[in-house]
């Protein structure tokens, strides 16, 4: 087991890789905690889970609701929970987003930590503290910053994982190696059979690499004032792709950063040949990296980011292979971009 630490603001978070499920009970205190976990997981590790009591919420974006916290809370009540209690979700995403705010936002918070069972989970969700649900059709618009005290990344979760979300996971993992580490890039793109079949060894250091590039970003800016935003490289269309096709989040990314290795090259920042290996890298990942929607689409969906400053946007571009640097670029000029690809 190899560990990395959030020192944040809001608290310490111990995560471990390599940690098993099984070995959850030696974290809590099974008789007062709760657990929390959706259908599949719950379907294929019940049985690793320790003896302790379990709300079981749906899957799905679709259940990161208000009403689900409100199921949680009406639960809490009647299973006493109280200060002495831990809550640990037990789950991708979905699930420890939910957890954390409900945690955090119980009795004014209470202990909480995850078993991350998806690769995004591992790589991304579970590590920095945020936490949040969605609302009135904005994503993530309700939420906390807070620490988990602990995760426990359990590579083995990763076997029964659908393909569908370790390529959605490992579209995070790429741009971690773009914007911070060029060796970890290397190893990637030798590796992209390992990562489709989850050769188990290959999953474990990608997820202790990039927890290492996460952590080490969030330890340096908890709350997304600088370093944290380059987290965002190919977010911007990212999302506007996510918007308006029936691609997933890591899919779009990935167009989403193909995109962005285009601009820099064009802005005389990035070789073209990056620009390129950053592509061939996604594509051997059976990523897509082609643009999809109309010029008028992009530009709406953009208009609505969430992360835009006034007229203002913060773009993340490359410079090289593990080095990003953000840009302020306005929205307008941002437009003649989109309109400029078509
Ligand atoms: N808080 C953050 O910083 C942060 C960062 C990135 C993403 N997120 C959030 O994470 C969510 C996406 O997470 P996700 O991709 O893990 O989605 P998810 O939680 O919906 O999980 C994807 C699917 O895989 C299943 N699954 C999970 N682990 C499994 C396993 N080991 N075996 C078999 N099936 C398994 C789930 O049941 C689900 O159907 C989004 O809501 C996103 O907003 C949060």
């Amino acid at each position: 087991v190899r560990q990395l630490k959030i020192s944040g603001k809001t608290g310490e978070s111990n995560i471990l890789i390599g940690e098993s499920l099984k070995n959850l009970g030696n974290y809590i205190n099974t008789e007062k905690s709760v657990i929390i976990t959706g259908p599949n997981v719950y379907r294929f590790y019940k049985e690793d889970f320790p003896e302790c009591r379990v709300i079981e919420i749906g899957s799905g974006e679709k259940v990161k609701t208000l009403d689900t916290i409100k199921y949680i809370y009406e639960k809490f009540i009647e299973m006493e929970v109280d200060r002495s209690s831990t809550v640990v979700g037990i789950g991708g995403g979905v699930v420890c987003d939910i957890v954390g705010f409900v945690a955090s936002t119980f009795m004014r918070g209470i202990d909480f930590g995850f078993v991350a069972s998806s690769i995004l989970a591992q790589v991304d969700a579970s590590v920095g503290g945020k936490n949040g649900v969605n609302f009135s059709g904005y994503k993530n618009l309700v939420g906390v910053f807070n620490q988990p005290r602990f995760v426990i990344c359990d590579i083995n979760m990763l076997r029964t994982l659908p393909l569908k979300e370790v390529k959605c996971g490992i579209a995070e993992v790429v741009k971690y190696a773009a914007i911070k580490d060029k060796k970890f890039f290397e190893f990637l793109e030798g590796r992209s059979r390992n990562i489709l079949s989850i050769d188990l060894d290959v999953m474990e250091e990608i997820v202790y690499k990039s927890v290492e590039i996460k952590s080490e970003i969030v330890n340096r800016d908890e709350k997304e004032q600088s370093e944290r935003r380059k987290l965002n490289f190919g977010h911007t269309f990212g999302h506007a792709f996510e918007r308006i096709s029936d691609f997933s989040h890591g899919e779009a990314i990935s167009i989403g950063m193909v995109i962005s290795s285009k601009l820099s090259v064009e802005q005389g920042l990035l070789s073209s040949s990056d620009g390129s290996r950053i592509e061939d890298l996604l594509k051997s990942l059976k990523l897509p990296t082609e643009l999809v929607g109309s010029s008028e689409q992009i530009k709406d969906a953009i208009r609505k980011d969430k992360k835009r400053d006034g007229k203002m946007i913060n773009f993340v571009f490359l410079e090289d292979i593990g080095n990003a640097i953000v840009k302020q670029i306005s929205i307008s000029g941002l437009e003649s971009i989109v309109d400029g690809m078509y």
